[in-house]
C-alpha cells in the first residue's frame, strides 16, 4: 500500500506488529531483529528525502527492522523473514505496509539519522498506515496453476 490515511496507528499496533516480527523463525533460532519506530515528521522528511519514495514521508508510522549481524548467521534472511511476518500482521489488523527497499548507497546517511551502529544491517523500511483507498485482494484468477510442479519440476 502506498497511500494511507492520517488516522494515527495506536502503539499498542505497533507493538503488535513488531511482536510477530520478533517471534518470526530466524536462522539458528536467534532472533536478532531489532526495531526502529519513526514517527517523528522531520525524521521521516529526511528519510524520504533520502529513500526518494512517498510511502516514506506519508505514513503516520515507519518501522526499520535493523538486524545485529554479529549474531545472526543469516542476516538478510531473518530480515526478508521479520518483514514479511510484520506485514502480514498488519494487514491482518486492517493496516496497510509496503516493502520499501533501501539501497545500499542510502544506507550511510540513514545510519547517521537513526544512530544505528555499523554491526546492524537493514534491507528496507515498511510504512504503516490506515489505508486510504478500499485496498485491492488478490483473486484466484490471478494465480497461474502452471506454477506449480508435482513431484518433478
Ligand atoms: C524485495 C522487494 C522489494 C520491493 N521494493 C519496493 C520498493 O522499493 N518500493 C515499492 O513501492 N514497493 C516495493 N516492493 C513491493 C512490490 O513492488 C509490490 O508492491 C508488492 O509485491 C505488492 O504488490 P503485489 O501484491 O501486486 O505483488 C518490494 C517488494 C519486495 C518483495
Amino acid at each position: 500500500m502506498r497511500q494511507y490515511s492520517e488516522e494515527p496507528v495506536l502503539d499498542e499496533s505497533v507493538n503488535d506488529i513488531i511482536k510477530a516480527a520478533h517471534f518470526a523463525p530466524s536462522a539458528m533460532g536467534k532472533h536478532a531483529i531489532e526495531f526502529v519506530v519513526i514517527k517523528d515528521e522531520a525524521a521521516k522528511e529526511g528519510l524520504s528525502r533520502i529513500i526518494g519514495q512517498d510511502p516514506v514521508a506519508s505514513a503516520p508510522v515507519l518501522l526499520l527492522l535493523v538486524v545485529n549481524a554479529d549474531i545472526s548467521p543469516m542476516p538478510e534472511h531473518d530480515l526478508a523473514v521479520g518483514s514479511s511476518f510484520a506485514m502480514v500482521q498488519a494487514a491482518a489488523m486492517g493496516l496497510g505496509t509496503a516493502w520499501i527497499h533501501i539501497e545500499k548507497d542510502q544506507k550511510k546517511e540513514i545510519r547517521k539519522i537513526l544512530d544505528i551502529p555499523e554491526n546492524y544491517d537493514f534491507i528496507n523500511i515498511i510504512p504503516i498506515g490506515y489505508p486510504k483507498d478500499e485496498l485491492l485482494d488478490h483473486s484466484d484468477n490471478d494465480f497461474d496453476r502452471g506454477k506449480i510442479h508435482s513431484e518433478k519440476f
